[in-house]
């Protein structure tokens, strides 16, 4: 007989999505409980995004979780786009009055996240097994799982899939829900993580002949890079020397700027896809983050999506718990939807607009150069680049 737990929402997985609504919901005195199949380290570990919206970092400020980012974060005004061997920045302090962005892991914020629930005495159980969401179209939703050997049933009032891509609550939904909208990218990324002060004080995104390069960071000792690849590359065919040489030669400049390289500490290989599903809800599960949408990371969104959509629930569920109302509950999708739209539209703009497409004519080539040049030389075109980047408002 599995044992039974009751709780008001019950959160399927531990990634930014679900603790970041976890831990709203806590603050208005909702209780849940989060069920993530892999361990603490391992979601405390992996190795992901590192742009933060201004509107992601005053929402974890509100919610007390300031304090770490606000010491070790980086704050950026800008951004440089690099072509035909020049840098141009992007403005964003002057662009959108006065906001920027802020570069800090992905990793750090779960880990922030996860001391906070815990101190909370809230209840984040890592290394679950066989989790299935079951009665979805009834008032009593149910998760089942197993921990150490033990079968579980979750008897809640709401279910939030915030299980990744790759989680089991999107395809735990009848078939004919769901319209899925996608387009998978005829490249990837190669990414790595490098023991080297960042050679520049800004993000560089390189459009060049060989494809697209990035430069990023995660802390004043530490780089972090990428470069445009097939998106089924085998990573073994790429040492660490071919890597930086690579790496030099997209990111070079006329003006002689030089690379900085350290150890390689970590190497690995993403698909790109572009990703929606409509409507973002079933009955009483609703999905947030990845689980509902995937974006190419050039545009730096995944994760703030991720939160803004939690944002929203969060704020639904308050309204039902707080005020007996449903109206926004009921307007969730479409209130998220509105925003995931934008967001993609943004992603998949900066993506076309900075690699190279195997099926691409010169045509194509002069014309992505063209784009550059009135991005970068048009105050109009480059405000509308910096107000996306820097995120656009929650509603
Ligand atoms: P996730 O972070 O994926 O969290 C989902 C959680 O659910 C995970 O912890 C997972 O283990 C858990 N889970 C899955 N299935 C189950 C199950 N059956 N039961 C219980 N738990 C389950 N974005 C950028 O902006 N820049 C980047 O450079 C970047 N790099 C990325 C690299 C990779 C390899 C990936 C996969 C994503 C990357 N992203 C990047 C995207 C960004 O990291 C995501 O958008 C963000 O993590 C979304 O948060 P989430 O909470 O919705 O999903
Ligand atoms: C990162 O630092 O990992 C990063 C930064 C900007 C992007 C994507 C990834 O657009």
């Amino acid at each position: 007989m599995a044992k039974v737990q009751r709780t008001q929402v019950g959160i399927v997985g531990a990634g930014p999505a679900g603790l970041v609504l976890s831990h709203l919901l806590h603050l208005h005195g909702i209780e849940s409980i989060v069920l993530e199949n892999r361990s603490r380290h391992y979601v405390e570990e992996r190795v992901r995004a590192g742009v933060l919206e201004q509107g992601t970092v005053d929402l974890l400020t509100d919610i007390g979780l300031g304090e770490r980012m606000k010491r070790e974060g980086l704050v950026h005004y800008g951004i440089e786009l690099r072509f035909n061997g020049q840098s141009h920045r992007i403005d964003f302090r002057e662009l959108t009055g006065g906001k920027g962005i802020t570069i800090y892991a992905q990793a750090e914020v779960v880990k922030d996240l996860n001391n906070a629930r815990i101190a909370a005495g809230g209840q984040v159980l890592f290394e679950v097994e066989n989790v299935t969401v079951q009665a979805l179209d009834s008032p009593k939703p149910r998760i089942h799982y197993r921990k150490d050997g033990a079968d579980y049933e979750v008897h809640c009032d709401f279910i939030a899939g915030c299980d990744g891509f790759h989680g089991i609550c999107r395809p735990s939904i009848p078939s004919g829900v769901l319209t899925d909208y996608e387009r998978v990218y005829p490249f990837g990324w190669l990414g790595i993580l490098a023991q080297a002060p960042p050679s520049s004080d800004e993000l560089i995104y390189t459009y060049h002949e060989h494809g697209f390069a990035l430069l990023s960071m995660r802390t004043p000792q530490i780089s972090r890079l990428y470069l445009q690849c097939q998106p089924d590359e085998d990573i073994n065919g790429w040492s660490d020397e071919k890597i930086w040489r690579e790496l030099r030669t997209r990111l070079a400049t006329q003006d002689g700027w030089k690379l900085t390289e350290g150890a390689v500490l970590q190497k690995g290989v993403t698909g790109m896809r572009s990703f929606v599903v409509e409507p973002m809800h079933y009955g009483r599960l609703y999905l947030a983050g990845d689980s509902a949408h995937i974006v190419p990371p050039t545009g730096a969104k995944g994760l703030n999506l991720a939160v803004s959509d939690v944002q929203i629930l969060a704020r639904a569920l308050e309204q039902y718990y707080l005020k007996g109302s449903r109206q926004l509950l009921d307007r969730y999708s479409e209130i998220c939807l509105r925003r995931v739209w934008k967001v993609q539209r943004f992603s998949w703009w900066m993506t076309s607009m900075l690699h190279r497409f195997p099926d691409e004519n010169p045509f194509d080539r002069r014309r992505q150069l063209a784009e550059l040049d009135y991005v970068t030389s048009s105050e109009a075109a480059a405000r509308t680049l910096a107000e996306n980047y820097v995120g656009l408002p929650l509603d």
